[in-house]
């Protein structure tokens, strides 16, 4: 293809498992609305995961994260392989890109797009609307600690919880910026402040501070377990949820089953500060290995992924457009069983391409081309 200066280059890395398989069908949509919808995309297809590690070693190579930087976007699978016991190659693939492209805000809606799809007693869709902001870069997550006498019944086991201002600052004021830009009034912090005071008492001290500088949004601290329970019991209570690395990761698989489903939720990994900077864009969910293989998983994610992602290189309508049609198919039976269908993964996919071409052509002719 001719790259212009406006062309995206999009890294595309399927990983393992399922992965691999919706990674496969969000490509193909990629390839529609390169040919039909007339978006300059560059894709570029990336052979990383526990297949390649297996076979040579490798897991993110600095070359390929070098030119990852370089790049507009990445649209990931999953990673993670039972044939990989200690999940190297996945840390290693995933982390790499989160910390190596200081990717710092992990950003996960949590909007279902059908009552049906609501688990909760009495509670409809439009009762649930909030986007987690998960700090990505730092916390539990941030690989310091060691093990000691390993095997011995005297061994020591530590990871560190690293907490920095700058690192707490920004996700908080990257909540507050979403929250001012879409209008929302209320962010929640959630930590555990009552445990574990030293890290967590730098969170609550930010999160006033930063708190201050908003007026006119309200700032609300919770403790995570009891974040959990309102998540729940109450979720039309929250708008904008920020927490730490750890926390984020647990409450958005709590609140994809809002969703109805992992098959469901979708995600940015971003620089919020710098949006012009590379992004990841990767459903929540993993590899589900007992799924694998099977043309069973739900595409959707990956689709709703790829929605966020061209709305973040500049093309918000095709976001809406995903997800218009995706609530076309909840309504008509076309999904995978998860989702109450009895479709596969392929099946799903050529009928989202379907309708979505059909649509790129109806605005096509309208507009005389
Ligand atoms: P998982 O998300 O793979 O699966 C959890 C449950 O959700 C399973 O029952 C699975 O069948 C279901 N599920 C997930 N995605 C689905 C889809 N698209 N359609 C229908 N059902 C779906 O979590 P897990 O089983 O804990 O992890 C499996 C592997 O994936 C592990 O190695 C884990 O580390 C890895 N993982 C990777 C990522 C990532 O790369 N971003 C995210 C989460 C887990
Ligand atoms: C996620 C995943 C990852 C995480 C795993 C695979 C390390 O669960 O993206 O939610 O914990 O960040
Ligand atoms: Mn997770």
């Amino acid at each position: 293809m001719t790259v212009t200066p406006s062309t995206k280059k999009i890294a595309i890395l399927p990983g393992d498992g399922i992965g691999k398989e919706v990674i496969a069908e969000a490509r193909e949509l990629l390839e529609l609305y390169r040919e039909k919808g007339g978006l300059p995309l560059d894709l570029w297809d990336l052979d990383l995961g526990a297949d390649r590690y297996l076979n040579d070693g490798t897991t993110m190579p600095d070359d390929v994260l070098a030119d990852i930087h370089r790049s507009s976007a990445v649209l990931l699978g999953a990673l993670g392989d039972p044939r990989v016991p200690d999940q190297r190659h996945a840390r290693e693939i995933l982390f790499g890109i989160r910390f190596g492209c200081d990717l710092y805000a992990n950003v996960r809606p949590v909007r279902p797009l059908a009552d049906s799809l609501v688990p909760l007693k009495n509670k409809r869709a439009e009762q649930i609307d909030f986007v987690v902001f998960r700090e990505n870069t730092e916390g539990l997550y941030a690989d310091i600690g060691g093990q000691l006498r390993r095997g011995t019944a005297d061994e020591i086991a530590i990871s560190e919880d690293v907490n920095t201002r700058k690192g707490v600052e920004r996700i908080i004021v990257a909540a507050f910026e979403h929250a001012k830009t879409t209008g929302k009034t209320r962010v929640h912090m959630a930590d555990k402040s009552n445990a574990m005071r030293h890290a967590h008492d730098l969170w609550q001290r930010v999160f006033r501070e930063v708190s201050g500088r908003y007026p006119g949004i309200e700032g609300e601290h919770m403790y995570i377990d009891a974040l959990c329970l309102k998540v729940v019991q109450a979720p039309e209570a929250f708008q904008v949820i920020v927490t730490n690395n750890l926390f984020g990761d647990i409450v958005t698989d709590l609140a994809a089953a809002l969703q109805g489903g992992l098959g469901m939720a979708a995600s940015a990994n971003v620089h919020a500060a710098d949006p012009s900077r590379v992004a990841m864009f990767e459903p929540v969910h993993g590899s589900a290995p007992m799924l694998a293989g099977k043309d069973a998983a739900n595409p959707f994610a990956a689709f709703l992924t790829v929605g966020m992602m061209l709305s973040h290189l500049g093309w918000p309508a095709e976001e809406r457009r995903i997800e218009e049609t995706v609530v076309r198919a909840l309504t008509l039976g076309r999904c995978t069983s998860d989702v109450g269908g009895a479709l596969g993964t392929k099946a799903v996919g050529a009928f989202v391409r379907g309708e979505i071409g059909r649509s790129l052509d109806a605005f096509r002719s309208m507009l005389g081309g």
